[in-house]
């Protein structure tokens, strides 16, 4: 009788498995007909890879979402994001073997390189590892705006102005995406501080979110079609982002035309029906408490069906785009191609470098050098947090300058490395090194004079690595951070002193990641040249820029000011705040909206003079400007032109190698435009950007860079439209916003008014 009973229920459950439609690419509509509301608010909810009951994901996995065998709906996975592919540190399989991923160099650098190709290039590794460690999606890229050289997360992020973010997010996303994984621009919107990250307020006025940080996002939507957009943790204007309508639908959906999904960002949990109608699709790294509050305000009539079947859908539509639902077979390696992806990590990170200084020393031949500095011994390839990389191994620029030929001092190499092992045993023990916040870091070791002369002795030049890491859930503070510290200065004086009074030059690399203070100390020596965190091949890269093996092309994606407080909403933004609870909010959400500022709440009072924007505008002097960068060889500009075609500006010139030779020049175009009915303007913004082929002595290239006429335009927040002013414009051609080398006048006979909606087409999906 039991038996009967038992073969007519799996009868019947088979009756109904073969009822359920099974999900194809044209029968979305029809899955999400078929599925329960309880279903639905399954789908809607991941999961972190710890959760009970399902496969987890390999250590390391950021999340995943739940399968539905019976509509055919498998699970996809996600993972960090953006610098590679994140897996737990020292993660071994059940046999014992260690797996790694490839630690590409860091956002700071992609974007330095004014180069999509090289973030696309980048992107395609990334996706391809992606694959191979068997994830759908990688979370990245990270693309806010730099607003403050203190974010702790700004090493993931790519610039202080929008242009150059939004098209280098682009290019790795079409990067990422050929390989049939799928991406995450992150986070949005105006995720510029992590102190209080969960629960912190950004206020701005509208013109300010419109022109700069819902921008980056604007043109990277239009150059790319990332499979997702990760909402941030922060409020804007009193509301949390991931509850945000008007930031959700209003502008990401109808105004920028985005039709992928929306997706959390991972710890704070907010109001999930409010999530829902404000347009987040799926809830990461989900709870189940959140798919029984769905349940419960549909049936109290505070949820409509109707924003749960839109996220529903939206689920679907990115599963039928998963490997894990195209390719149900296939077995993923768990062995990414790192010898494949070895020379692309090198090749990537030295176009990114930039040379901030250069008084003849570089590039160097092979010779005996006194390398100081622990970071010369112990390079920092990335940064922590969900950037964090665990990554086979890191090449360190001693070695890499051996493999060149040069002669290091023993001496100071064994001091340096075992104080290196020292420190990172000190660390581990005092300050527990967590991969996932916060900014370990090792002190500088002092260095006596006397070595340092007896170092000279055998030396024919010197070099010191500075080092700066940071990571997220923390900002990076001023004193500590951006300013040497006493044991650097120290060290930078004395090597300085001894070795340019035996004639000898000195040459500072900066593995850093992002800002610090140059203006005190950059007269010292002879060549800064700075490395970023530029990956686990970063020795060899540093090494091929400082040989001139590779021509250095890479060009300030910010500004690197003379002090802290000369940058634009200093004060506004918690530069010497410590806290030891580095993920949590800081201030009780209940105070939220009330003091302390910066913790809180920050007032973006600068507006819309973020970076160079603010410099030029006040003719303030800085250390060096955005679009800096010097080269090995000299280049010419001639036969600037530009004229208006249909709705797009063609700017064009040529660039000619003047010198000895070959290399590479970055381009950009900035505009300075009239007032028409606004009070203020920044005095110039970049529009435009490009990079040469490499040039040998003596050739040209033709640069076209052209962007639709539109992009001239402001944000008038009182009608909530783009306007162009009709004038006089003045177009500026060379990648340094201070020192352009030709500049030619546009005239718009009239001035347009462009609906918000309207104000980003599609151009290159
Ligand atoms: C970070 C995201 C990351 C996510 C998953 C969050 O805390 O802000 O950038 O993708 O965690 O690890």
């Amino acid at each position: 009788m039991k038996a009967k009973a038992l073969l007519l229920a799996s009868l019947l459950v088979a009756a109904s498995l073969s009822a359920q439609p099974k999900l194809n690419e044209n029968n979305i509509p029809e899955v999400v007909r078929a599925m329960s509301a309880r279903e639905k608010a399954l789908l809607v909810v991941g999961f972190n890879s710890a959760c009970e009951g399902y496969t987890p994901g390999l250590p390391g996995t950021g999340g995943l979402t739940h399968p539905f065998p019976q509509y055919g709906i498998p699970s996809i996975v996600l993972m960090d994001g953006p610098v590679g592919v994140r897996l737990e540190p020292d993660w071994h399989d059940g046999e014992g073997n260690a797996h790694f991923t490839t630690c590409f160099p860091t956002g700071l650098l992609v974007a330095a390189s004014w180069d999509r190709d090289i973030a696309s290039q980048i992107g395609r590794g990334i996706g391809e590892e992606t694959l191979d460690m068997g994830a759908d999606i990688i979370l990245g890229p990270g693309m806010n705006l730099l607003r403050n050289p203190l974010n702790g997360r700004n090493f993931e992020y790519f610039s202080e102005d929008p242009v150059l973010s939004g098209s280098i997010a682009a290019a790795y996303i079409n990067g990422v995406q050929e390989t049939g994984a799928g991406t995450s621009a992150k986070h949005f919107a105006a995720n510029s501080q992590e102190t209080n990250r969960l629960d912190g307020d950004s206020r701005m006025d509208t013109r300010t979110l419109r022109e700069l940080y819902t921008r980056g996002f604007e043109i990277c939507l239009r150059e790319s079609a990332p499979w997702t957009v990760m909402a941030s943790y922060n409020l804007l204007n009193g509301i949390y982002t991931q509850e945000s309508h008007d930031l959700l639908t209003k502008i990401l959906r109808k105004d920028f035309g985005y039709k992928g999904l929306v997706v959390t960002d991972w710890t704070g949990k907010r109001n999930t029906p409010l999530q829902l109608h404000a347009g987040i699709d799926l809830f990461m790294g989900g709870a189940y408490n959140q798919t029984e509050h769905i349940l419960a305000s549909l049936e109290d009539g505070s949820l409509q069906m109707k924003d749960l079947d839109r996220a529903a859908t939206k689920v679907l539509e990115l599963v039928v785009k998963s490997v894990s639902f195209r390719r149900p077979s296939f077995e993923p390696p768990l062995r990414p191609d790192l010898e494949a992806h070895a020379p692309l990590a090198r090749m990537t990170a030295a176009e990114g470098m930039v040379l901030l200084k250069n008084n003849g020393v570089l590039p160097l031949s092979p010779s005996r050098t006194a390398l100081f500095g622990v970071y010369s011994y112990d390079l920092i390839p990335g940064g922590n947090g969900a950037a964090f990389v665990s990554c086979p191994y890191v090449v360190q620029l001693n070695d890499a300058l051996k493999e060149e030929g040069f002669c290091l001092d023993p001496g100071l190499e064994s001091l340096y490395k075992r104080y290196a092992s020292f420190a990172e045993a000190d660390l581990a023990l005092n300050h527990r090194i967590n991969v996932h916040v916060g900014n370990p870091q090792k002190g500088e070791l002092e260095i006596t004079r006397g070595l340092i002369e007896k170092a000279e002795k055998e030396a024919d030049v010197a070099v010191i690595t500075l080092g700066r890491t940071s990571g997220e859930a923390r900002d990076r503070i001023l004193g500590r951070d951006f300013l040497l510290q006493e044991p650097e200065v120290e060290l930078l004086e004395n090597v300085c002193e001894v070795f340019h009074a035996a004639g000898k030059k000195v040459v500072v690399v900066l593995n850093i990641c992002g800002v610090v203070e140059t203006a005190s100390w950059n007269y010292l020596p002879d060549a800064i040249l700075c490395a970023w965190l530029p990956g686990e091949e970063g020795g060899h890269a540093i090494a091929d820029v400082l040989t001139g093996r590779v021509n250095p092309s890479g060009r300030l994606p910010m500004t690197f000011p003379l002090d802290y407080f000369d940058i634009a909403g200093a004060e506004d933004f918690p530069y010497n705040f410590v806290s030891d609870k580095a993920n949590e909010s800081v201030v009780h959400p209940e105070r939220r909206g009330l003091d302390p500022k910066n913790l809180n709440y920050t007032d973006y009072t600068e507006g819309i003079y973020v970076g160079y924007r603010h410099f030029l505008s006040r003719g303030l002097d800085v250390a060096y400007p955005f679009g800096h960068g010097l080269s090995y060889t000299s280049f010419d500009y001639s036969q600037p032109k530009v004229l208006q075609k249909g709705d797009r500006i063609v700017a064009t010139v040529t660039v000619t190698n003047a010198g000895p030779v070959a290399g590479k020049e970055a381009v950009g175009i900035y505009v300075h435009a009239p007032l028409g009915s606004f009070a203020d303007k920044p005095e110039r913004e970049l529009k435009a950007f490009g990079k040469t082929r490499l040039l040998r002595p003596g050739e040209s290239q033709v640069m076209e860079l052209s962007f639709p006429v539109r992009d001239l335009a402001s944000f008038n927040s009182a009608l909530s439209r783009w306007e162009t002013a009709k004038g006089v414009y003045t177009v500026y051609f060379g990648a340094d916003c201070s020192r352009p080398a030709a500049s030619l006048p546009l005239k718009l006979g009239k001035g347009r008014n462009y609906p918000v909606s309207r104000a980003c087409e599609p151009i290159n999906r």
